[in-house]
């Protein structure tokens, strides 16, 4: 058959996000060096490998060197791009690190092998951006900006995340000079024709390639990729069965079938996916114990009921249950929309889903900003960066009154406020740390970091 002049082209999130969302980030180098050598093989466009949790988890929980999987992982696929997912200033962290560490740890990650780094901020405020992207250009290596896809209704629309919202942030990311655009749908909320009406639009304004990520959780994503792939999306993000649907991305296997024959053939071969599918399978009774089972459905009716995300709604359940009040999550499910409003509508992902989820379960508990969380008042502070729309003035006040660093919030980068930690993290490692790869894991991390690096070079004490 001759070449389609237009393929799409196929982003594998096997080894970090399809792990991370199925099976709590825990797939072992062990279990995806066999298979690697298959993988580079099959012409990915790229695989997504690194970043998100793996850092985290792979030191804290696996007893492995996060940089080491890359190095390893890179010796086995010389012929395909690795990709990792950077959250902006909060680089594979929880907070905000200083630019010092976070030049650092950019440069670091070059060097072992990342090509392209997928750049994202809960908030969407691209000021977050503004270190990791200039760290990554001087390195010569391919900048994503990534749009956290939110809503406030059940499609898209409404007076915060619309279309031109989407388009105003691509025009922006296109002239902060990135070499490619990702909406980054973490919580599976993309309706198919939402997605074809915004790929569109996209396509008309921007000259950049665009790529949709989106996850299986609401059951949608197959037929959202579909939509986006009519509309010319260039790039989607795939995951081998074994490891793809639940919350996780659509499976590669059936998308190959699906566009066999149209003007946006893969051209990839489904054998040899059959075949790698195949060996994932023999792994996958070893970390069957991470899987959900908790329901039948491999499907969150919740996302399509009221747009809240998979994992928010495990964290509400729990916290009302240690309150004895789990009778009161449908009054929950009202007032995450009426707090998230006040606290200027953010995307609904880590830490912003945190942050407004708990307040709004506290709300109910005890009245309205009677007790407030001290991740709210950092947040209403600035301290996570600016959300799309006001915060409500009253509830600032509210929130505000006695806080420590003051009570009028800052309008400047949040990072602006921090001090350079990379020289103290030197100095606190040292005799330990052998290179800056263990200084960045401690930098990052300093508790289990620490843990790790002992452990890494024998020195574990049995005080630990
Ligand atoms: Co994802």
């Amino acid at each position: 058959m001759e070449k389609v002049k237009n393929p799409v082209k196929i982003v594998d999130l096997t080894f970090r996000d399809a792990h991370q969302s199925s099976i709590a980030t825990r797939l072992r180098i062990e279990d995806m060096e066999p298979i690697a050598p298959e993988m580079d093989k099959v012409g990915f466009h790229a695989v997504e490998m690194w970043g998100g949790a793996t850092f985290d988890v792979a030191h804290r929980f696996l007893n492995e060197d996060p940089w080491d999987r890359v190095r390893r992982l890179k010796k086995l696929m010389p012929n395909t791009p690795f990709q990792m997912l950077l959250r902006g200033q909060n680089l594979v962290g929880y907070r905000n690190y200083p630019d010092d560490v976070v030049e650092a740890f950019v440069k670091a990650a070059c060097d072992v092998g990342i090509d392209i780094f997928r750049v994202f901020d809960a908030l969407n405020d691209f000021r977050n951006f503004e270190t990791s992207f200039k760290a990554i250009k001087e390195c010569g290596k391919h900048i994503q900006g990534a749009i956290c896809y939110s809503l406030t209704e059940r499609k898209l629309g409404g007076p915060v995340y619309n279309i031109e919202y989407f388009v105003k942030h691509a025009k922006r990311l296109e002239d902060m000079g990135v070499d490619s655009i990702a909406i980054k749908d973490q919580a599976g909320l993309i309706a198919p024709y939402d997605a074809y009406h915004l790929f569109k639009a996209l396509k008309e304004t921007v000259k950049l390639p665009l790529e949709l990520h989106t996850h299986y959780t609401s059951g949608m994503a197959s037929m959202s990729v579909l939509k986006a792939i009519e509309a010319g999306v260039d790039i989607v993000d795939t995951a081998i069965a074994p490891f793809a649907l639940r919350s996780a991305a659509p499976a590669i296997e059936p998308l190959i079938v699906a566009l066999e024959g149209t003007e946006r053939d893969t051209g990839l071969n489904l054998e040899k996916l059959f075949e790698i599918g195949k060996y994932f399978e023999t792994i996958a009774p070893k970390y069957k114990e991470f899987l959900d089972t908790t329901k039948m459905a491999v499907i969150d009716t919740t996302v399509l009921m009221h747009q809240i995300p998979g994992g928010m709604t495990t964290n509400l359940v729990s916290q009302l249950k240690q309150a004895n009040a789990i009778n009161r999550l449908p009054e929950v499910h009202k007032k995450i929309a009426q707090t998230r409003r006040e606290l200027g509508s953010p995307p609904l992902v880590t830490p912003s889903s945190q942050i407004v989820g708990s307040q709004a379960v506290l709300n109910v508990l005890f009245g309205d900003y009677k007790m407030v969380t001290n991740q709210t008042k950092d947040y209403v502070y600035g301290l996570y960066g600016q959300p799309p729309m006001p915060i409500d003035p009253e509830v600032q006040k509210k929130v505000l009154k006695g806080y420590p660093r003051g009570e009028t919030p800052i309008t400047c980068r949040a990072a602006d406020l921090i001090e350079p930690e990379l020289e103290k993290a030197k100095e606190a490692t040292k005799g330990i740390a052998k290179d800056i790869y263990d200084v960045l894991i401690y930098a990052l991390f300093p508790q289990t970091g620490m843990q790790f690096l002992k452990r890494k070079y024998g020195l574990e004490d049995s005080s630990d």
